[in-house]
């Protein structure tokens, strides 16, 4: 291996944790971010690069400088380029020694050669599989970001950034790789929270075998549930302002339908609820009799979110929820956020309970505007979907049961279930208070790395916590699905608009 430089002194280095090279402007080889090894008495000293700087003492002196370049250009008279040096300063990361990595005790000898990171010992340092999950290359070498499927998912993902910066695409290349798996490997189920209508693409091509799409909103084929499976604490739940004697009434109905449904197995919808709700005699006269309009009117409103049938059910999801298979819930023609929140509650719940008693695979529930869903400062009734987040977040990776949260407003997002989130995949951010927010609740991300963030392009990305020993900077691959999204271009549309109304005009000049 060539060495790329020299390790030097300054004031404070070489330290245990930091220390600087300098290496010729002529190196190519030198990038920040990029990882470099050297040796010494402890073993292999590891580190990346923080920070590059460049230097010239003949243009140290301010005075002298103005000086000269009155009279001409310094450069023309002196061989000022032949002085300039660049040093890089390189953040110390661990100590390798035979195959084990240690915190590194002992500084590196200045003059002690600086090479670039071998890729075998760079994998190996990072914690990387070679049957892991591909979702890049890293940055500055040639290794591929191969990430353990164990250690990425089990205790759960947050994929956080920006509008546009890539969220959706990261998570699709996440998928395909999860699909893509060989089945001695171990396979799990995907499920997407997909709001936008961002996951067309599965539908088509090598996958779509083992996807199934669901439109939500369809009136007929979306999103549906049986009546007869509904207990009352699922109502409880989506309709958190029901009162303690609306509750109880509800209680008794419920519990009288589907006792009878147990007898005659003649399936009930709600109609059936409402009408039983006015039919119900209420034993105690003294009862408030403002409970059953009351409860009508609240149950109304989930009457008119159309979700609860008399006999469909989809998805059905001891039946489409498969290992290495995907389930899209397509919510792009839902418009009622609350309508949202309920169906998301309602799957995440069902998933977590099948997945505890065992009776679906593991499994890897995305989900798109995660800050919609677990809302941090909610009204009660607009956070229906967090609670179930939340427990998932916090009891999950003992079932298996993994979330994905994805979010361009981290700052709106639950701390309780970002918390638990234990790896942070994160692409550009520009704003302030999310960045904060940021650095504050991943761990590994400290201010340097807090600086780049706002710097990232499309396609770039920071891998911090569980699933990396040590943060990563990747290149994000290309998707292998073709790119489908519901929606079409702005200019289209408006093209569309002006063509019907100049036909509106023609048509209405043709009848006078
Ligand atoms: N790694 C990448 N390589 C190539 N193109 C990319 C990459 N990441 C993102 N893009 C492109 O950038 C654009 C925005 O990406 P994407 O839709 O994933 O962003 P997003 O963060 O999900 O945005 P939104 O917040 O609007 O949902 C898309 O056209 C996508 O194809
Ligand atoms: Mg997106």
């Amino acid at each position: 291996m060539k060495p790329i430089g020299t390790v030097i002194t300054t004031e404070e280095s070489p330290s245990t944790s930091e220390f600087s090279f300098v290496f010729d402007p002529n190196e190519k080889g030198v990038k920040k971010g990029q990882y470099v090894q050297t040796d010494s008495e402890q073993g292999t000293v590891f580190g990346y690069i923080a920070e590059i700087f460049r230097s010239n003492r003949y243009f140290e002196r301010a005075e002298s400088v103005a000086e000269y370049e009155r009279v001409s250009a310094m450069s023309n008279n002196f061989p000022t380029s032949s002085w300039e040096y660049i040093i890089a300063q390189v953040k110390v990361l661990g100590v390798s020694k035979e195959k084990f990595f240690q915190r590194c005790s002992i500084p590196p000898v200045p003059g002690a050669k600086m090479f670039s990171a071998d890729e075998q010992l760079l994998k190996h340092f990072l914690g990387l599989k070679d049957n892991g999950l591909l979702i890049g290359k890293i940055q500055h070498h040639s290794t591929e970001a191969r990430l353990d499927l164990t250690r990425l998912v089990q205790k759960h993902l947050a994929i956080l950034a920006m509008s546009g910066a890539g969220k959706s695409h990261l998570s699709t290349v996440l998928i395909e790789e999860l699909l893509d798996r060989k089945r001695e490997d171990g396979r799990i189920a995907v499920v997407v929270i997909d709001i936008h209508g961002e996951y067309m693409g599965f539908a088509d091509g090598a996958y779509a075998d083992r996807t199934k799409i669901i439109n939500v909103g369809d009136r007929k084929r979306g999103f549906a549930y049986p009546m007869r499976k509904v207990i009352p604490e699922m109502i409880e739940e989506w309709m958190p302002m029901l009162s303690y004697a609306q509750k109880a009434l509800l209680h008794n109905i419920l519990t009288e339908l589907h006792s009878e449904y147990k007898k005659n197995r003649k399936a009930y919808g709600f109609k059936d609820l409402m009408a039983r709700i006015d039919e119900y005699q209420q034993e105690n006269s003294k009862t408030d009799k403002n409970v059953k309009p009351a409860l009508k009117r609240t149950l109304r409103e989930l009457q008119r979110m159309r979700l609860l049938s008399e006999n469909r059910e989809n998805p059905r999801l001891l039946e489409d929820v498969k290992p290495g298979n995907l389930l899209v819930m397509d919510f792009s023609e839902v418009d009622s956020l609350r309508k949202k929140q309920v169906i998301v509650s309602m799957m995440a719940r069902k998933l977590f309970n099948l997945r505890r008693k065992g009776r679906i695979p593991p499994f890897l529930l995305v989900v798109e505007e995660a800050h919609n869903f677990a809302r941090e400062k909610a009204e009660e009734n607009e956070a229906v979907s967090r609670s179930v987040i939340e427990t998932i977040a916090r009891e999950g990776r003992k079932f298996g049961a993994a979330l994905c949260l994805i979010t361009q407003r981290p700052v709106n997002l639950s701390t309780t279930a970002l918390s638990q989130c234990n790896t942070h995949i994160i692409l550009r951010v520009t704003n302030p208070n999310d960045l904060d927010h940021i650095q504050q609740s991943s761990e590994g991300i400290d201010a340097r790395i807090a600086k780049s963030i706002t710097s990232l392009r499309t396609g770039e990305g920071i891998i911090v916590g569980e699933a990396t020993n040590a943060p990563i900077f990747v290149d994000v691959r290309n998707i292998r699905i073709r790119k489908k999204e519901k929606g079409r271009p702005l200019a289209e549309l408006a093209a569309e608009f002006e063509r019907m109304r100049e036909k509106r005009e023609e048509d209405a000049e043709a009848f006078l």
